[in-house]
């Protein structure tokens, strides 16, 4: 089957740029911002209800964050971090840990987060390389997953598009798939929620086995899932079970929450609400942590990691020249206080429960347009997404172009910011149209009234002009 046409014709900007986008259209740009809203250069006001990409989560120009900045810049901006470190960054690192209540005991800070899972990969690396278990050369990953766009972290990851262009060089000798746990895709008929666990936690013990239990650093997942199949969370009791087979073999339990953690999922860490409350033994942050005031991603390891490298050379042979930027660190532990001081995360979720049943009302209510084709509405916190399905759907014709892109172009003409996805719905990346809201932790009940709106009315339009 082939790949839908994700990108054609989506809008057609003309403006003029010296900028080689990632797009194939010309992006509009972005002028001012203040909370959830931007405004573009011609002067139009947008919402964002996807905070860019699950990145923006107390809103722009937050009072306290800008000033954080600000007392930052008259003290000192930068300093190389293999010679000197910063007190923004001891703070923020300090927190991190404090704030796990004991699930984490150090950390380190890159520039995002394909960084943050690169230093994850290497981290884990240098672990058994100092433990005295160098034989450990193999990481398992899913499929349907996304780590980071770097090659590495691409070959850790499963995302059937973005890895295409790429296949060639892909180091496909020490990574590893397993399926994804995605109960709505791909849990059988006749099994239970139990029993689908059981299947995946069997596959990944059978290809621990077949690798060669002694060769395995670890198992990596996203907590919930977030661009390739559209905010999955796993099924009740996946992540103990997939934790049990890496403490069976001695291997690391790895999770990437740089899209869903710092309070993405309505918990400061997702795997405190979507991950049957098991810590990992490293995990990977970034988006929320600078909530977009600052490029800054970190890794967190627990006690054991930590010990086994303290027990040898006690350093981390791995870094980057902005690790821990000052600037960056000050804004992220801004945006961090901010989080707590106003309550953030209670609000998140209480918005995040009323974004849903709006959304449900509206996609599948009585006499909904979209309710034939609306796969599933789901998510928690501040993370949603919608999933389309369009199999059975003879009356459309989309004319070659993603329904899921439609929407997101269709969306910014009427100013509302969303995320259209495709390909998350099976295997090969060839299906699925998913749509993905998550709006700032300071959204208000009039704003998600106004995103769920905009966002029917969105989906509603394209599937009026897209009608036979
Ligand atoms: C789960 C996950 N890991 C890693 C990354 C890579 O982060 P960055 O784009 O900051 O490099 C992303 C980005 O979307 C992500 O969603």
């Amino acid at each position: 089957m082939a790949a839908p046409n994700t990108t054609a014709n989506i809008p057609a900007g003309k403006r003029p740029t010296a900028i080689l986008h990632r797009t194939p259209w010309v992006p509009p740009v972005a002028a001012s911002a203040e909370g959830i809203y931007i405004t573009l250069e011609n002067g139009r006001k947008v919402i964002d209800a996807v905070g860019g990409a699950a990145v923006s989560c107390v809103g722009h120009r937050h009072p306290k964050v800008l000033q954080a900045i600000k007392d930052q810049v008259d003290k000192v901006s930068y300093v190389y971090n293999m010679q000197l470190s910063n007190q923004p960054a001891e703070e923020l690192a300090k927190r991190l840990i404090v704030t796990s209540n004991g699930a984490f005991e150090l950390c380190g800070f890159v520039s995002g987060g394909t960084e943050a899972m690169e230093s994850v990969m290497k981290l884990a690396i240098q672990y058994y390389g100092e433990i005295g278990q160098p034989k450990r050369v193999n990481f398992i990953a899913r499929r349907l997953s996304f780590h980071g766009n770097s090659l590495s972290t691409l070959s850790l990851a499963y995302h059937p598009t973005r890895r295409a262009p790429y296949a060639q060089q892909l180091n496909t000798t020490n990574f590893y798939h397993v399926s994804p746990a995605y109960a709505k895709r791909f849990q059988k008929p006749d099994e239970t929620e139990e029993q689908y666990v059981e299947r995946l936690r069997q596959e990944l013990e059978d290809t621990f086995i077949a690798l060669g239990p002694d060769t395995v650093i670890g198992f990596v997942a996203e907590t919930v899932v977030g661009a390739t199949t559209g905010v999955v969370p796993a099924p009740k009791g996946y992540f103990k079970a997939m934790k049990s087979v890496c403490d069976k073999y001695g291997a690391l339990f790895i999770l990437d929450e740089v899209m869903s953690g710092m309070g993405r999922m309505g918990t400061l860490h997702a795997w405190q609400s979507f991950g049957d409350g098991v810590a990992p033994d490293i995990q990977a942050v970034a988006k929320g942590l600078g909530g977009g005031y600052a490029t800054i991603g970190a890794f967190l390891m627990s006690k054991k990691v930590a010990d086994g490298l303290r027990a040898g050379s006690g350093f981390f042979k791995h870094g980057h020249t902005y690790q821990g930027q000052p600037l960056a660190c000050a804004a992220a532990l801004a945006v961090q206080e901010v989080i707590e001081s106003e309550n953030l995360l209670e609000n998140i979720r209480v918005q995040g429960a009323y974004l849903e049943s709006l959304l449900q009302k509206g996609l599948r209510g009585p006499n909904a347009l979209a309710a034939p084709y609306t796969f599933d509405i789901r998510g928690g916190g501040g993370f949603w997404a919608v999933e389309f399905d369009f199999s059975d759907a003879a009356n459309l014709d989309f004319k070659g172009i993603a329904f899921a892109m439609r929407v997101q172009a269709h969306a910014l003409e009427h100013s509302l910011v969303v995320m259209g996805m495709t390909g998350g719905s099976n295997l090969e990346g060839t299906k699925g149209d998913h749509i993905i809201l998550a709006p700032a932790y300071t959204v208000t009940k009039e704003e998600i009234e106004k995103i769920a709106a905009m966002f029917v009315q969105s989906v509603e339009e394209v599937l009026r002009e897209c009608s036979i």
